[in-house]
């Protein structure tokens, strides 16, 4: 059983920040199976947030998850922890509300690098569906720019 997580570009943009976040993601017990890095079109961004479409946020969002790179993980719980791999990113994200990390979970990877509710580190599907949805969408049909993750850029 396998879940798809996406970091977004406000952590993918600095290699630190990125290794951090993988760091968390290995110690929780979640192992990568795949990994790719790309920067999303518009086109690609509405496909990926399509449920979203009618909310007052969607602009907002499509503007921020196409303004950078993005690292798409698919992801699996170890042998020796087990348990749902979907839950588990979902729970080591925190909530999507960043405000609310605070006093719910202060060490989630939102806690400690969230932003905003836009700017909030990752996304992680939420049921089978979306998993075999957005896994298909990164890994079957987008072409990545560079598939060393966090490999720092000429600039950093
Ligand atoms: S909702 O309202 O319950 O459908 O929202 P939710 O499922 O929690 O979040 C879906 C994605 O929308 C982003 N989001 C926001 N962006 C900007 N402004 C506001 N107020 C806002 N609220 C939610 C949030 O980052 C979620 O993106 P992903 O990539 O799924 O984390």
């Amino acid at each position: 059983m396998r879940t798809f997580a996406l970091l977004k570009p406000e952590i993918v943009t600095y290699p630190s920040l990125c290794w951090q976040v993988l760091e968390k993601t290995l110690t929780a017990g979640l192992e990568v199976t795949r990994a790719r890095k790309t920067t999303l079109t518009l086109a690609e961004a509405g496909k990926l947030y399509a449920a979203h479409k009618d909310k007052f946020f969607y602009e907002r969002l499509i503007r921020h998850i196409t303004s950078g790179p993005v690292i798409a993980l698919e992801l699996q719980t170890g042998d020796s922890t087990g348990g749902d791999p979907v839950a588990r990113w979902r729970q080591l994200l925190g909530p999507t509300k960043v405000y609310r990390t605070a006093y719910e979970s202060p060490n989630s990877l939102r806690g400690a690098f969230g932003l905003t509710d836009t700017r909030n580190v990752g996304h992680g599907s939420d049921s089978p569906q979306s998993v075999a949805d957005e896994s298909a969408l990164f890994f079957d049909t987008l072409t990545p720019t560079n598939d060393d993750a966090c490999r720092p850029s000429k600039s950093d």
